[in-house]
């Protein structure tokens, strides 16, 4: 496989669900993720490969060098946030697929038949823009969440995962690969590796996240005719809430938390009423826990006394709350190793976005693998990575893919007749 072959399928899928502003449009389980899905199909079949889909969605590309042995996963996602980035989970599904191949290659023409098997993945709904919570189909997969707790879950117009899934014909029934390591490649989302003219980010572990769920429940009424003092303005306190989520982090040192309200849905939204009920989505993450568990102390207090000021109900549920974890030891230097041999700089690097590789990671040996984002944007239609820059890191995922397949990160007393091998 070329670097051509690569760029060439890269921005043909970038023009699925293309927006005007060069970003992509692929909430899981629409219709443009549906076309996606169903170049991702085509790729693989054409390849000779065979395609599962599982009971949640997850589509593997495997490539079955040995009958009945596991599967070494790498891949990512292809579903997008809405008006998102083209290159955020996309990119790494190409590679993956990309690196697949070019490991097939090796194996016929090396005749060497390794002892794990190889699949390309593809995760459903890792976004979480349209269900939450992200990191979806990971989580299930990894066991993390429960497939049909999450299959119930419903967008805003209360359509349900499930029946999105049943729609666009992803609500498999495949069996998922017997799985005994992981790799990704993704863009940064950050600045730092640009900023530090550093080719590869090695992820050594995640960041802290939760999130919260505000109910603001006031009183419906006209906005034209009732009494200032008689108003109990949801949107008022809701608005007031958004700008304390904003506020909190000042309590911290610079970039030791971030956080925003992301999300808001507003009854009855109508231009004479005032808001009976606000729902807010709140992220909250950092790298260090007591950060956010102090943030979060916070903002219940001063939010309990906007209740109490407002003369209103206000119910702050927290969900999708994610530890740190952390990458093995083994795996950073397989793959530092990796682009040393690809002749690429790296360094250590935490990751605050969540990722499909912190679930799987939770179940088998994970290797995480970043290169730069121009500007460190990202779930934007700005978001940007340099063809040079993609191409250098499936380089060096499909040396990573091929030290996999070979064992590595594997106790040899675990996989018997199988020795970890990171390629001299
Ligand atoms: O949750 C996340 O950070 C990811 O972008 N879905
Ligand atoms: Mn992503
Ligand atoms: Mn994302």
């Amino acid at each position: 496989m070329s670097s051509a072959d690569f760029l060439t399928d890269f921005h043909h899928v970038a023009t699925i669900g293309a927006t005007p502003r060069q970003g992509v449009d692929r909430e899981a389980a629409t219709a443009e993720d549906a076309q996606s899905r169903a170049w991702f199909s085509k790729w693989v079949t054409e390849a000779g490969y065979t395609l599962h889909v599982d009971g949640i969605g997850n589509m593997f590309g495997l490539i079955e060098w040995t009958p009945g042995a596991p599967f070494v996963l790498v891949g990512s996602h292809l579903d997008s946030q809405p008006l998102g980035g083209r290159f955020d989970g996309a990119y790494g599904v190409l590679a993956a697929l990309h690196a697949a191949r070019d490991v097939d290659e090796l194996v016929t023409t090396s005749g060497t038949v390794p002892p794990f098997n190889l699949a390309v993945v593809n995760w459903f709904n890792e976004e979480g823009g349209r269900f939450a919570p992200s990191v979806m189909g990971s989580s299930v997969f990894a066991g993390l969440f429960d497939q049909e707790q999450m299959l119930d879950t419903t967008d805003l117009a209360g359509v349900t995962a499930r029946a999105a899934l049943a729609d666009i014909g992803y609500l498999g029934t495949d069996l998922r690969p017997v799985t005994v390591s992981y790799a990704e490649i993704h863009i940064e989302q950050g600045r730092i590796l640009e900023r530090e003219g550093i080719a590869i980010g090695v992820v050594d572990r995640s960041w802290y996240t939760q999130k919260l769920d505000i109910e603001v429940l006031g009183e419906q009424s006209h906005t034209g005719a009732t009494a200032m003092a008689d108003r109990h303005d949801a949107l008022v306190a809701a608005a007031k809430i958004i700008l304390l989520v904003r506020e909190v982090t000042a309590d911290f040192g610079e970039d030791a938390i971030v956080s925003s309200v992301g999300q808001l849905t507003l009854e009855p939204n109508s231009p004479i009423v005032v808001a009976r009920r606000v729902r807010l989505v709140a992220d909250l993450r950092s790298g260090d826990p007591a950060i956010v568990q102090a943030a979060r102390a916070t903002l219940l207090e001063k939010i309990a006394a906007l209740a109490v000021e407002h003369d209103i109900q206000i119910n702050v549920t927290d969900f999708d709350i994610r530890p740190i974890r952390y990458f093995p030891e083994d795996g950073l230097l397989v793959a530092e190793q990796a682009a040393v041999r690809a002749g690429l700089s790296t360094r250590r690097i935490q990751t605050m976005a969540g990722h499909d590789s912190v679930a799987m990671n939770t179940i088998v040996p994970s290797i995480m693998l970043f290169v730069p984002s121009v500007d460190g944007v990202s779930h934007c239609e700005r978001e940007f990575t340099t063809d040079a820059d993609m191409v250098a890191g499936l380089a060096v995922l499909t040396e990573v893919a091929t030290d996999l397949v070979h064992g590595a990160l594997l106790d040899p007393a675990a996989t018997p007749g199988v020795l970890p091998s990171v390629r001299a």
